[in-house]
């Protein structure tokens, strides 16, 4: 089935929430409310089957500081894996960073093997306080977080 990816617009924002809330319910990611959905939503890049016009995937770009920005809330549902979407949702946010003059991404995961695939590298948090004291503070798992950062530098 074709897949085309486009910037996320109102009507998706619940559909986006639920495929967040899911993943998050399996902690595969943290969650993220719907005022944070609305607030963000220019950063979202959605995944949609052409013809059934069905959303089946999302990722964001967040800006974070100077020359940095950080990929959040991939999704793909699960039917929908294991078709590259995941990897084009990636690759539109890390496009996307460029069209900003942004040349390092990054991305706090469980999915290690996945963003290697994709060129980032293993990095310390430490070389993101930015990150850590804009968001990781207000996080509950926060300091105990077991996620891996890592790195893709454009
Ligand atoms: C991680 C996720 C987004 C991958 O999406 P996907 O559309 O299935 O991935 P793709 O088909 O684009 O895979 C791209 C490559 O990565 C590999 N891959 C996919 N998922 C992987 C994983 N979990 N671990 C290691 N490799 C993985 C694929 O085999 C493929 O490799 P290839 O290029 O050699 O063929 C999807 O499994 C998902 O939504 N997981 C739950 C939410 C989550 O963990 N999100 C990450 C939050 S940071």
């Amino acid at each position: 089935m074709d897949v085309v990816l486009r910037k996320a617009k109102m009507a998706d924002v619940r559909l986006i929430h639920r495929m967040l809330m899911d993943c998050a319910s399996k902690r595969l990611l943290l969650p993220r409310s719907y005022t944070e959905i609305y607030s963000h939503l220019r950063d979202f890049i959605v995944a949609e089957y052409l013809d059934l016009s069905e959303v089946v995937g999302c990722c964001a770009l967040s800006i974070t500081w100077e020359g940095l920005a950080e990929v959040r809330s991939l999704v793909v549902t699960e039917g929908a894996r294991g078709q590259g979407i995941g990897r084009r949702l990636v690759e539109a946010c890390i496009s996307d960073a460029l069209t900003f003059g942004i040349y390092k991404v990054f991305v706090l995961t469980y999915q290690v093997d996945f963003f290697r695939k994709l060129g980032f590298q293993e990095v310390s948090k430490d070389i993101l306080p930015q990150k850590v004291w804009a968001d990781c503070i207000k996080c509950p798992q926060f300091p105990e977080c077991d996620e891996v950062a890592l790195m893709l530098e454009l």
